[in-house]
């Protein structure tokens, strides 16, 4: 693969809500962003993502869009974001926007004059289905729960969504609405963006089932089904997707990570030479607690063979075609060290061992804010804690299906979004720093002794450890075989043993990770080779609890 500029990077997420707030009500803010750029700069990183920070009713957070050319004015004005990208660009800080497409705000524009008069263009804009009988087109069950159909005042038309009813989906068959996107991509690009992380974009073109006048068998208590099958990927979707990229992202040479889940056999169209985005996000290990589950607060079963076979799996697949996008966090997920670890294994140790094992990976990895921290999930005892729009939807979902309250709280305790949407970490001062005034959601109590501001000064801190793994990959000598280097998983006998090689055209880096709690004998050869970092002090004559050596040498 010829080598591209975007492949020599390193993510920051910001949620923007939950960043800084300069203004004291409580919601992260653009001037927030601007005033930590440099904090973000001496991380090592080269680029920054941004959550929507569009104009919306914040029904999701900013995932829900009613002015796609308008900076909400809780994050503060346009003239703040033509700031933020200008003074990020001087600090060789890329700005990637979130390119939220699939659906719009029931607030937008489109939508409301959709309302007025469903038969004006307008009407085009939508996914509309008329009945004779007045009932729901079919049962088919939006990612939010509840029906994918909404009725449309009281007439028998219903709009489709695939998310919360507050979303409802575009429709992409309409050339005019597809031409109203790139115009607005474009608008951005020429604002200085590098590019797009590009939102739930796998679900743009649907199946006929989907839309069709159809009752499918029921999977759950709900008496719906699943959509997955029927609206993701969708054959006739790489259309859509190939125009997206002709039309804006090849004019500007763009950096775009998808959010979709692809199959092997269609990952040469995707991230290829000429695909369709630069990377995709792969879903396999960062969902490996919820896998293949309808029911809206289970469980699927998993242990560490399973983490180890995808990531391997993943990366194995990626490199045949093209790039990797390597994460453990995003605001969708709950924090990692609660997903991966067991209860009370929280520490120094577990949380650096956990960057070690994806940091090197191939492929650009993303990094989210608090998690160079090791922040963790918050102690939510009570319903009205929380906040999310999902969180709110699966419990009443499993309410209506019987589930227990003590059940419903703790599925939602390790798996929330907002988990990873409590305030940034800044301080000791109170609400850490974050804002002066009531913060929109509450700070995790942990902040005292997880926080920026501490860790910067602590001789040994997770802080320290992120910045020296991104130093290594973006600066060290062995900068060209981290980011372009061959990937192998090496699969030793042990569970526990997570190893992994890169091998460049000078040098050659092994990963090397004991996942337990107990020390254990050394997973692989040390000989002939250099430490490039150690979780511990030294090495020892067994490998420590959750210790994670990189080592290198000329080959
Ligand atoms: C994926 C986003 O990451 C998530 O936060 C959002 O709720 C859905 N897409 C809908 O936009
Ligand atoms: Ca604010």
């Amino acid at each position: 693969m010829e080598r591209k500029w975007w492949q020599d990077t390193v993510v920051y997420q910001i949620y923007p809500k939950s960043f800084m707030d300069t203004n004291g009500d409580g919601i992260g803010d653009l001037r927030g962003i601007i005033g930590r750029l440099d904090y973000i700069k001496s991380l090592g990183v080269n680029v920054i993502w941004l959550s929507p920070i569009n104009r919306s009713p914040m029904r999701d957070n900013g995932y829900d869009i009613s002015d796609y050319y308008q900076v909400d004015p809780s994050f503060g004005t346009n003239k703040d974001l033509e700031e933020l990208i200008r003074e990020a660009n001087q600090r060789g800080l890329k700005v990637l926007l979130d390119l939220v497409v699939n659906h719009v705000s029931v607030e937008h524009k489109w939508f409301q004059e959709m309302l007025k008069n469903p038969d004006s263009p307008y009407g085009d804009y939508f996914i509309i289905r008329e009945t004779e009988d007045g009932k729901e087109p079919n049962n088919f069950r939006s990612y939010f729960g509840g029906s994918v159909w909404e009725r449309i005042g009281d007439s028998n038309r219903f709009y489709f969504h695939a998310f919360a009813k507050e979303q409802p989906d575009l429709n992409w068959e309409n050339p005019k609405l597809r031409q109203e996107i790139y115009d607005m991509m474009t608008y951005w690009q020429e604002k200085g963006i590098a590019g797009f992380r590009v939102d739930a974009i796998g679900n743009i073109k649907k199946s006929e089932t989907i839309l069709s006048n159809c009752r499918m068998p029921a999977d759950a208590e709900d008496g719906l089904c699943d959509i997955h099958a029927y609206v993701i990927n969708q054959p006739g979707i790489g259309e859509f997707l190939g125009e997206m990229r002709d039309q804006v992202f090849k004019r500007f040479d763009s950096m775009t990570v998808a959010e979709i889940v692809v199959p092997e056999k269609d990952l040469e169209a995707y991230i290829g030479d000429n695909g369709y985005f630069s990377m995709v996000f792969d879903f396999s290990y960062a969902d490996i607690d919820t896998n293949g589950i309808t029911r809206p607060c289970d469980f699927a079963k998993w242990n560490l063979e399973d983490l180890k076979r995808c990531i391997f799996t993943s990366q194995e697949n990626y490199q045949k075609y093209g790039w990797a996008a390597p994460y453990l966090e995003n605001h969708d997920q709950p924090r990692s060290l609660d997903k991966y670890l067991e209860d009370g294994e929280i520490n120094y140790y577990s949380t650096t061992m956990l960057g070690t094992l994806y940091f090197f990976l191939r492929g650009t990895p993303y990094l989210y804010q608090g998690q160079e921290l090791g922040m963790s999930n918050y102690p939510f005892a009570d319903i009205s804690e929380f906040k999310d729009i999902d969180a709110l939807n699966k419990y009443e979902k499993a309410k209506e299906m019987g589930d227990s309250e003590e059940k419903i709280l703790d599925f939602l305790r390790r798996r929330s979004r907002d988990n990873a949407r409590t305030p940034m970490q800044w301080s000791k001062a109170p609400n850490a720093g974050f804002s002066k005034g009531t913060p929109w959601l509450a700070v995790n109590p942990n902040y005292s002794q997880v926080n920026v501001e501490s860790e910067e000064t602590e001789e040994q801190s997770v802080l320290h450890f992120y910045r020296d793994m991104i130093r290594l990959r973006r600066t060290s000598e062995y900068r060209d075989t981290l980011v372009y280097g061959r990937f192998e998983g090496i699969r030793t006998e042990n569970t526990e043993d997570f190893v992994y090689r890169r091998t460049g055209e000078e040098r050659e880096v092994i990963v090397a990770i004991n996942y337990s709690k107990e020390p254990r004998s050394w997973c692989v050869e040390r000989e002939g080779y250099e430490v490039l970092l150690n979780n511990y002090d030294r090495l020892e004559e067994q490998m420590q609890p959750y210790q994670a050596v990189v080592l290198g040498k000329k080959v």
